[in-house]
């Protein structure tokens, strides 16, 4: 299981690139958007450069139509370099452009996918990953996970080189569960990705392993013992 981080704050990046174990950054415009920056593209450079060229950079496409789509597709390639997949909001305009890519050979993220319908026409139409929105699928009929279940198994079960890129998640537990449910990768915001490393009595037992080793030996660490 993959996990990747939905931001678009660049200290949240840095923290989650330095501490966890992400493979990328997934953005949309909402997030670009609520870091008021002036130039959107300087913004998703700078994410480049902390990330480093290796690491996935996901970044939605905001054009409309097909040939403005395929244009931004190709400029924002060009510009954040490999490992940067656009994201593609499904509708049949999006599908077409889906399509258009794949065969160019670049990578797409079919995104904001509420059913198992559109995730197996996104990925016929060739998308590397499809996004469905789990906490918003469980806002309206609290079946997200078993959304996500659907995707897996006809995508895998068809071995239809798709991968499920779950978002949108509010808890913990859903991603348990969505990784459960066959979703290979995961794209969690940084707040729940903090939550997700930690837990109370983590912290108290820690805190007890640290306790009871300085009273036998103050300071001292075992690296010290280990120097002489
Ligand atoms: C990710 O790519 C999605 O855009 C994002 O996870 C949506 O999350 P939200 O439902 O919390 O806005």
């Amino acid at each position: 299981m993959n996990f990747l981080v939905d931001t678009a704050n660049l200290e949240d990046i840095r923290f989650c690139n330095t501490y966890f174990p992400v493979i990328g950054v997934t953005t949309n415009p909402t997030l670009i958007a609520r870091e008021k920056v002036a130039d959107p593209v300087a913004h998703i450079l700078a994410i480049r450069e902390i990330i480093g060229p290796d690491k996935q950079l996901h970044v939605q496409l905001t054009e409309t139509g097909f040939e403005e789509m395929l244009e931004e597709a190709g400029a924002v390639v060009a510009a954040a370099g490999k490992n940067t997949f656009l994201k593609v909001p499904v509708s049949p305009v999006g599908l077409q452009v889906t399509a258009a890519l794949s065969e160019q050979g670049i990578g797409v993220t079919e995104t904001a996918i509420l059913s198992v319908g559109q995730a197996v026409l996104a990925a016929r139409a060739g998308a590397r990953y499809v996004a469905p929105y789990v906490s918003r699928l469980d806002n309206i009929n609290g079946k997200g996970v078993e959304v996500v279940s659907q995707i897996a198994a006809i995508l895998q079960g068809f071995g239809m080189g798709t991968e499920i890129l779950a978002a949108s998640f509010k808890t913990v537990q859903q991603i348990v569960d969505v990784g459960l449910a066959g979703g290979e990768n995961v794209t969690v915001n940084a707040e729940l990705m903090r939550q997700m490393a930690s837990h109370p009595l983590t912290d108290s037992g820690i805190a007890g392993f640290s306790g009871d080793w300085k009273r036998q030996y103050g300071e001292r660490t075992l690296l010290s013992f280990l120097r002489k």
